[in-house]
């Protein structure tokens, strides 16, 4: 039955053209973790770094940093094993649950900031009632502009919100309103696929980590914070992310830029033993859902324009059991997007908690609609397991 979405990737890496599962456009020597994508032209070299200077910037309180947030710059989060990756940082949501399971955000929202600018009259605190309280690792960004160039077509094909096919595997498209274009759009950012768009989700990031309120997200918050206070806490009036009169960009559209001409990370060396371990991630059904390759839609730029990514998600949003318990955008309090697992060999620790330290571990975790694909897992050999995580450990 699995085999049924495993053709359906096929069958859409065939309509690109990809039958033959190419990873050119990530391999090779010269990609580097850190490096922009191949092929692009030289005002998209000056564009990716002025990105990637902003992306790096450290801002203070007279740039607008805080009151509240998590990190004074987009790379302090994102910069291992280069500028785009990861951290061990964790951030936390939280909420309320009542006693028949619904989800009520406290206080309007459900990010509960780390820190706050000095003198911290504006840090905020997570309530007595919450009862839900989540944390979220941070997710890398190489390769973000091939994903964002697949089209939501693509990722409606692969769902299966009713398991139609009994597979027991029933993943759900996230249909939001991206905030960038205002119009429908699928989900595929973020561990509950909350934005469509680099542009959106650099918005949401610059005042969410940042607080830097930007022309998407304009007004300042601190959970539980009294408003009054809170206009107390920000000398800065307006918009503090302003266009750079120099070069017409905004810092939001910086880190688009950046992000979007990023490169993935080119896979690790191949041998029998990983190219064994690739047929068993098949066999076993890990790739119903974390789908080898996606295609990008038809684009203007030739090196997005139906280029194959092979990034090892379907981009919906499914139940494995390991729910945050936060309702977010179009997912719901079980639901989480599948990680892309691209880049996995530089990835410590995993899961969207950080709570797996090992691949195995994270395997092992997975339940629910994931059940039957994780038994089988168990049942492999001890042998074929270890060609499985080898495998994963080339990516
Ligand atoms: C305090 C740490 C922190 C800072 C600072 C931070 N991020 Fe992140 N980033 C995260 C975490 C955590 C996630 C996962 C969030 C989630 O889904 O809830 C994430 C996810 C992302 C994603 C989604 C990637 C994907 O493929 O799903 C993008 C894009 C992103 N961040 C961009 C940025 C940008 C741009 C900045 C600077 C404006 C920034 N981040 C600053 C921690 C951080
Ligand atoms: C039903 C869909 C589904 C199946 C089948 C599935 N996964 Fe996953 N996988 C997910 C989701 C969703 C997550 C994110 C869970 C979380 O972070 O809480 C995940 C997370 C992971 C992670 C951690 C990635 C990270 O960035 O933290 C690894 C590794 C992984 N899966 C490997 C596998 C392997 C190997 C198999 C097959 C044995 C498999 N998965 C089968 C959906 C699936």
């Amino acid at each position: 039955m699995r085999k049924a979405k495993f053709n359906r990737w096929v069958a859409v890496a065939a309509a690109a053209g990809l039958a033959g599962m190419c990873f050119s456009q990530t391999s090779g020597p010269s990609v580097r973790p850190g490096n922009p994508l191949v092929g692009i032209t030289a005002a998209e070299h000056e564009l990716f770094r002025m990105g990637l200077e902003d992306f790096t910037e450290v801002e203070t309180a007279e740039d607008g940093l805080g009151p509240a947030f998590n990190g004074n710059s987009c790379a302090v989060c994102h910069s291992v094993p280069a500028i785009g990756g990861v951290s061990t940082m964790t951030e936390v949501r939280a909420g309320y649950r009542d006693e028949d399971g619904k989800f009520t955000e406290l206080n309007g929202g459900t990010l509960f900031h780390l820190f706050s600018t000095p003198p911290h009259r504006c840090q905020v605190q997570i309530p007595p009632e919450a009862n839900v309280i989540a944390r979220r690792a941070p997710i890398p960004v190489f390769g973000a502009g091939l994903v964002e160039a697949i089209a939501d077509e693509t990722i409606i094909a692969l769902e299966d919100p009713e398991d139609r096919d009994g597979d027991g595997i029933s993943g759900r498209a996230a249909r939001i309103v991206d905030i960038a274009s205002r119009r429908e759009r699928i989900g595929r950012f973020g561990w509950k696929a909350q934005h469509a768009t680099l542009l959106a989700f650099s918005g949401d990031a610059y005042r969410n980590e940042m607080g830097i309120t930007n022309d998407l997200f304009p007004e300042e918050v601190a959970l539980g914070v009294d408003p009054e206070q809170l206009r107390l806490c920000s000398p800065k009036r307006g918009i503090e992310d302003v266009r750079d009169r120099r070069t017409g960009l905004r810092g939001i559209d910086n880190f688009e830029n950046f992000m979007r001409l990023l490169a993935p990370v080119a896979r690790g060396p191949m041998d029998d033993s990983v190219r064994a371990g690739e047929s068993l991630f098949q066999t076993t059904g890990c790739a119903s859902c974390h789908v080898p390759v996606l295609s990008t839609g038809t684009n203007q730029n030739p090196v997005f324009d139906r280029k194959p990514v092979a990034l090892y998600s379907d981009l919906l949003l499914h139940d494995v059991g390991t729910g945050d318990g936060i309702e977010q955008a179009a997912a719901g309090q079980d639901e989480i997007r599948t990680p892309a697992l691209w880049g996995l060999r530089f990835r410590r620790p995993l899961l969207h908690d950080g709570s797996a330290a090992t691949a195995e571990e994270a395997i092992l975790r997975h339940s629910m609609e994931a059940e039957g694909v994780t038994a089988k897992f168990r049942s492999l050999p001890k042998v074929s397991r270890q060609q499985l995580l080898a495998f994963l450990d080339s990516l």
